[in-house]
């Protein structure tokens, strides 16, 4: 389980439940151009960020709220970004590879209790670097699959480690964004707006699951995905 919370996995995440066909994560900036070429055009958007800002020649950047049905339905998406993208290639080998943030950590936590299996939480954190939000949102997972599988669940020191960072954090989760580096690095950056954007709790049921350097909603049919806020 792959988790960039601010922003790369909120951005998957939104872009399958408003109706994006798939994701393409690819590394570098050229691959993304390269890919595009060869894809029927009109059907096609690349969209990502370095430095947190659009790449120029990009369709979208890489903020929730640009990922908008009206926008990316039926589209294919080629995306790059700085960590999130990359860490998918890190975690390929892992039997099912699903996107985690704060708008499924609902239906990720039913599906992983169901799944019975080790899982590996990847926090995707920044140049390598430990990011709180990406820790806490995976406490927060972990705290939903305890309560379903009534702590029946044996769980890592790491693990242990990102359950009391959300029990801090869980009255309010834009502090945990405010606190960390790379939320005041967006602060900075005037993308203060996704803090609040990327915070929303269990707003779909999309689970993006990565298999053969794809990204697609796992196991379901596109037109059944539940967004219950189509407006953001
Ligand atoms: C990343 O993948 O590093 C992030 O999504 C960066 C960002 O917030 O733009």
């Amino acid at each position: 389980m792959v988790i960039d919370v601010l922003r790369a996995t909120s951005v998957i995440v939104q872009a399958l439940s408003q109706g994006a066909l798939e994701i393409i994560p690819v590394i570098t900036v050229e691959e993304a151009f390269r890919m595009a070429k060869e894809l029927p055009a009109g059907t096609v958007l690349l969209g990502g960020e370095r430095k947190s800002q659009r790449i120029e020649g990009f369709d979208l950047g890489n903020s929730p709220g640009e990922y908008l049905s009206e926008r990316v339905r039926n589209k294919r998406i080629i995306f790059t970004t700085t960590n999130g993208t990359k860490a998918f290639h890190s975690v390929s080998s892992g039997k099912e590879v699903f996107a985690g943030s704060f708008f499924n950590v609902g239906a990720l936590a039913r599906r992983c209790a169901e799944l019975r299996d080790d899982l590996l939480i990847y926090p995707a954190g920044d140049e390598g670097r430990f990011a709180l939000e990406d820790v806490v949102c995976g406490g927060m997972l972990i705290d939903r699959i305890r309560f379903i599988t009534g702590e029946g669940i044996e769980i890592t020191d790491a693990g242990l480690s990102a359950l009391l960072l959300y029990q801090r954090f869980k009255a309010d989760l834009t502090e945990a964004f405010r606190l960390s580096a790379h939320g005041r690095d967006l602060i900075r950056k005037g993308l203060e707006e996704d803090l609040a954007l990327c915070a929303r709790i269990d707003i779909t049921e999309v689970i993006p699951l990565f298999r053969e350097g794809v990204i697609r909603p796992a196991g379901e049919d596109r037109e059944k995905r539940g967004h219950k806020d189509a407006t953001t």
